[in-house]
């Protein structure tokens, strides 16, 4: 039976091969960081109030102009497609139904131009990584815009991938095509297998008209040849003049960092350590918030996300100033578990979750758990 994230989670674990579930699942190194994504949580209790009247809180917000039924996004997921023969497109579409939007990875399986016939192309955005070859990144802008896609979100906490050991077990790191142990793995899986890993359009759908190679596993080993670790400030500038929607900074933690993008004309930055798959000893997103809120000073808007798997981890990051939270692994354990219904059932907890903590709180309304301290004095 599934409640929980972690039931989607355990759920994940049965359907896909084991190194799939583990490129999902895992973190860098020792995952000190990852642990420390949920461990945070408990270190910022609430004081709530009682007897205010609330029949039904308010969930509704708006994230960079957008209505949403309530303060989620889905993260980028680079692959997330490879989860379930639905795709990335199920997930978008269970997003958008609930009135919510996705951020769609540069690296998913389904390119840009097939989600924004999918949806409403208002409820995307579109996450970049920056080529050597900028070109090719420049080209990538003007698809998503010609897909109508508003929203631009640059991910700059990636210059190079850190070893990942459970991707190296199961040798899933720099390789051009499967493993005998993948194989074997997948012998396991045989109903994935057959739905997914056969279609020959498993692809990275982005990359497609730039020949990255025929093959997924080609593309994956191209692309880190092909990214470029050495941008700097002035590629988020250069990006900032040639995209005319809302621009987005992804894996932000220092305030100064926010004071720079704030200063370029940056719309909002996503604190965020990419799910404890960067640098492993890294600060969780959620420590941080509170000091990049200040120094925003209502500039622009802060999102956040690693380790939000309660509708009342939403709350506490609303609580300490964010505008809107995002989930990663989430949808893809929701998509893995049960397709678009298992993301549809995912958006539902959290949005259950979110309304009855405001109930519980005492908390009526969005910009009440923004404006009101809810917060136990340290
Ligand atoms: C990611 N993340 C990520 N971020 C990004 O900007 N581009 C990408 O392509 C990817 N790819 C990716 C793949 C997988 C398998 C995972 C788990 C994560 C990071 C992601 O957007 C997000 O920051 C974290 O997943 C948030 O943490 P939680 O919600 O997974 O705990």
């Amino acid at each position: 039976m599934i409640v929980s994230v972690d039931d989607f989670r355990t759920a994940a674990r049965r359907r896909v091969p084991r190194w799939l579930f583990d490129y999902v699942d895992g973190g860098s190194y020792a995952e000190a960081t990852l642990l420390r994504n949920r461990s945070c949580f408990n270190e910022h209790p609430f004081l709530p109030r009682v007897l205010r009247q609330i029949a039904q809180p308010d969930t509704t917000t708006t994230v960079l102009g957008v209505k949403h039924a309530f303060p989620l996004i889905l993260s980028p997921v680079g692959m997330g497609g490879m989860l379930s023969a639905a795709g990335e497109g199920a997930a978008a579409r269970a997003a958008a139904d609930a009135a919510l939007s996705m951020c769609v990875s540069h690296f998913s399986i389904a390119s840009i131009e097939n989600l924004a016939r999918t949806v409403d192309p208002a409820r995307l955005m579109f996450q970049l990584y920056i080529f050597r070859d900028r070109a090719i990144t420049a080209d990538m802008v003007r698809r998503a815009w010609d897909a109508g896609v508003r929203t631009l979100v640059l991910t700059v906490d990636t210059p190079v991938t850190p070893l990942r050991e459970r991707d190296a077990r199961n040798g899933f790191r720099r390789l051009s095509r499967l493993s005998g142990r993948q194989i074997c793995q997948m012998a396991f899986r045989p109903r994935w297998t057959l739905g997914v890993a056969q279609r020959s359009d498993r692809v990275i759908g982005n990359l497609v008209p730039y020949s990255m190679g025929r093959t997924l596993f080609e593309q994956a080993a191209t692309i880190s040849r092909s990214l470029d670790p050495a941008i700097g400030w002035a590629d988020v500038a250069w990006l900032r003049q040639l995209w005319k929607g809302q621009f987005v900074l992804k894996g932000i933690l220092h305030p100064e960092d926010t004071e720079r993008a704030a200063g370029i004309g940056v719309d909002a930055v996503i604190l965020s350590n990419h799910g404890g798959r960067q640098l492993d000893g890294a600060v969780a997103a959620l420590e941080t918030l509170e000091a990049n809120v200040a120094t925003a000073a209502g500039r622009l808007e802060i999102l956040v996300d690693g380790g939000f798997r309660y509708g009342n981890d939403i709350i506490r990051a609303l609580t300490l100033g964010a505008r809107a939270v995002m989930v990663g692994r989430p949808w893809a354990y929701a998509l893995a578990a049960g397709g678009e219904k298992g993301v549809r059932d995912l958006l539902t907890y959290f949005h259950e979750g979110l309304q009855s903590g405001m109930s519980l709180l005492g908390a009526d309304r969005i910009q009440n758990l923004q404006e009101e301290n809810y917060q136990v004095p340290v």
